[in-house]
């Protein structure tokens, strides 16, 4: 059980040394906070892995771009240290936000590839903060295991290969994407929604079960799916298409065709909340 919250880099990482010479494996869930059951999930997931699970509650600077909203990103930090708590946590780590990076912090991780399209077109530098944070949690927890959503796709890839080229000693487990019972992917952004914006939320979930039907009535062709999922968005008043796409799943490179496994992305735009959900479809 958690009996404090860590905010110092340095005796976290004597701990996880500590942890490490008694034998212990250690699980990871890196998180921005204001958890939910999204979240929750990847810890039930780290402690079936790991004898000792690490949560951290950082809202990352360096991955938000200029105007996004790295200042208003809730932080409501007891209310997650308690859920920690009752999921069993053994150590929360919550850096204080001023010291994390040193004054004149210099050295980024940067993935050159899988970063460019999705998310990495439409908000370019944000991998690079997502990469260099994790990479320094990796540093300083010394996880054997850490988990990862599948929400965030793309992070996801791009994290899978930061460890790989960088032999980080990790492995990387994914977690499900955990939805409200309406189909409304879980995400600490979904706070942001008025009550409107939460009910035409729903389109990014309802184009993807679009884009599902039309595929198991053996359309394999991308273009007729896209326009299907563009329309479901264009019902919905307070929503407007960041991007709607199909990659490969493990290249991230467009394909015009569902042929291999592929991801279907989308981002979307509700009212000033920008919001992502995606499906990988396994054409049969
Ligand atoms: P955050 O958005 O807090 O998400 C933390 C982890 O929870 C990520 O791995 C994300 O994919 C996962 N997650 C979010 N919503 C989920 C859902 N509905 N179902 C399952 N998993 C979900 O992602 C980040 O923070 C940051 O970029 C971080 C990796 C912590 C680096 O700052």
């Amino acid at each position: 059980m958690i009996k404090d919250v860590v905010r110092t880099s340095s005796v976290m990482q004597q701990w996880a040394l500590d942890e490490k010479r008694s034998g212990r494996r250690i699980g990871f869930v890196p998180t921005m906070g204001c958890l939910h059951s999204g979240h929750l999930s990847l810890m039930k997931l780290a402690g079936e892995h790991a004898d000792r699970v690490v949560v951290s509650l950082f809202v990352n600077p360096i991955q938000f771009l200029p105007g996004e909203d790295h200042a208003r990103y809730p932080r409501p930090v007891e209310s997650d240290v308690a859920l920690c708590r009752e999921a069993g946590v053994d150590m929360v780590f919550h850096p204080e936000e001023s010291c994390f990076y040193a004054s004149g912090h210099s050295v980024y991780v940067e993935e050159t590839v899988l970063s460019q399209g999705l998310c990495g077109a439409s908000r370019p530098g944000h991998f690079r903060g997502v990469t260099t944070v994790v990479a320094k949690l990796f540093n300083i927890v010394l996880p054997d295991v850490a988990v990862f959503g599948q929400k965030d796709a793309q992070q996801a890839r791009i994290i899978q290969r930061m460890v790989k080229d960088l032999n980080f000693p990790v492995e990387i487990i994914l977690g499900p994407i955990v939805r409200e019972p309406d189909g409304l992917a879980m995400s600490s952004r979904n706070r942001y929604l008025s009550q409107t914006e939460r009910r035409d939320a729903l389109c990014l979930f309802h184009a993807l079960e679009e884009a599902r039907k039309l595929v198991a009535r053996g359309e394999r062709s991308w273009q007729p799916i896209r326009a299907a999922m563009a329309a479901v968005i264009a019902d919905s008043n307070s929503a407007r298409v960041d991007y709607i796409e199909c990659v490969d799943d493990s290249t991230l490179q467009p394909v015009s065709s569902l042929e291999t496994p592929v991801l279907l992305a989308l981002a979307v735009w509700v009212g000033s909340t920008r919001l992502i959900d995606n499906v990988v479809i396994l054409p049969p």
